[in-house]
């Protein structure tokens, strides 16, 4: 990105324009958005708040979704503020008449004061963000990334465990079109002594670039096959879902990868007490509700509540403070 739309301008404020990719966030940054998102959750619970007043948030949705827009949308109006939105954007948009992404984004963004994008094609919010004079917040970029996925994701972790330097995490399923993982790799390397299992079907491997990126990190990780070996030694298990979608036409390979590493009563008993299972949902079929749901260690749907508190923080960062 380029010149004024760089994404986090580095400055004595530190001031945060756009969130496009979790590689803008440092631990640093980090640890602001995460105080404001625990004093958030006091505002949901106690006080409520207008500090958004007259502001409006646009959410443009390329495709399909429920934890990101609605709690986006509830993050919007718990802090005062007003929404305006198209869901199924492809369709329902100017999109459907050959508009382009920029000229769309040059429009809304005269509506809205914070656009927040979820896109098929990965890149997008780089694209949007390069001719927007509002904040754009990637909302999931096809197989690209999803940044504030990632930032609720290390919240949920360093509540549930405590820290996030020197813990073991197991990444499970499809791991090559998941843009949830990919970001999270992005901010664990940030983090001290990790060690990253990636368990996958063969098909769907975590991609050549994040390993690069882990290793010029310092990040250890290893690919293992063994769920349940794995699922011993972690403190962390996040299950994704294999995603039908990115497979096309590639049935086969879709039939190959679905239904081979499923969370379900042997790995609990495996797990340690204090250990976690994360999942960005929706999940399908790789985690077995009846002997998962009611463990304790089962922490999906936390991490989902606490992406409404992550993204007040992130919309009053943007709209009011400009820092992170
Ligand atoms: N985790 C997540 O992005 O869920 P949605 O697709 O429902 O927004």
């Amino acid at each position: 990105m380029s010149g004024s739309n760089k994404a986090y301008e580095k400055g004595s404020m530190g001031r945060l324009k756009h969130v496009v990719e979790a590689q803008q966030f440092d631990r640093e940054s980090m640890a602001d958005i995460f105080t404001v998102a625990c004093e958030m959750e006091q505002v949901v619970q106690h006080y409520g708040s207008n500090l958004l007043n007259r502001r409006v948030m646009a959410t443009l949705f390329y495709e399909p979704s429920t934890r990101t827009r609605l709690s986006f949308e509830s993050a919007m109006k718990r802090l005062g503020g007003d929404v305006v939105t198209t869901e199924s954007a492809q369709e329902f948009s100017s999109a459907a008449k050959g508009e382009t992404l920029e000229d769309t984004i040059r429009i809304v963004a005269g509506y809205s004061d914070v656009i927040v994008l979820r896109h098929f094609e990965s890149g997008a919010s780089k694209r949007a963000a390069a001719v927007s004079p509002v904040p754009i917040i990637n909302a999931g970029d096809g197989p690209g990334q999803h940044p504030t996925q990632a930032l609720l994701d290390i919240y949920t972790i360093e509540r549930e465990i405590g820290r996030l330097d020197g813990i073991s995490i197991a990444m499970v399923g499809d791991l090559a079109n998941g843009r949830t993982v990919r970001s999270l790799c992005y901010l664990l390397s940030k983090f001290e002594d990790l060690h990253i299992y990636f368990v996958s079907p063969p098909v769907v491997r975590m991609g050549d670039d994040i390993k690069g990126y882990l290793t010029r990190h310092g990040i250890r990780f290893e690919e293992a096959d063994d769920l349940t070996e794995v699922a011993s030694k972690v403190d962390v298990i996040y299950q994704t879902r294999i995603q039908r979608e990115r497979f096309g036409d590639r049935i086969r390979d879709y039939e190959e990868a679905r239904g081979l590493y499923i969370i379900d009563a042997g790995v609990l008993k495996v797990m340690r007490e204090h250990a976690i299972i994360m999942h960005p949902l929706p999940r399908v079929d790789e985690i077995v509700a009846r002997d998962v749901d009611s463990d304790p260690r089962a922490a999906y749907f936390r991490q989902a509540h606490n992406g409404l508190y992550v993204r007040m923080a992130l919309l009053r960062m943007l709209l009011i403070e400009g820092t992170a």
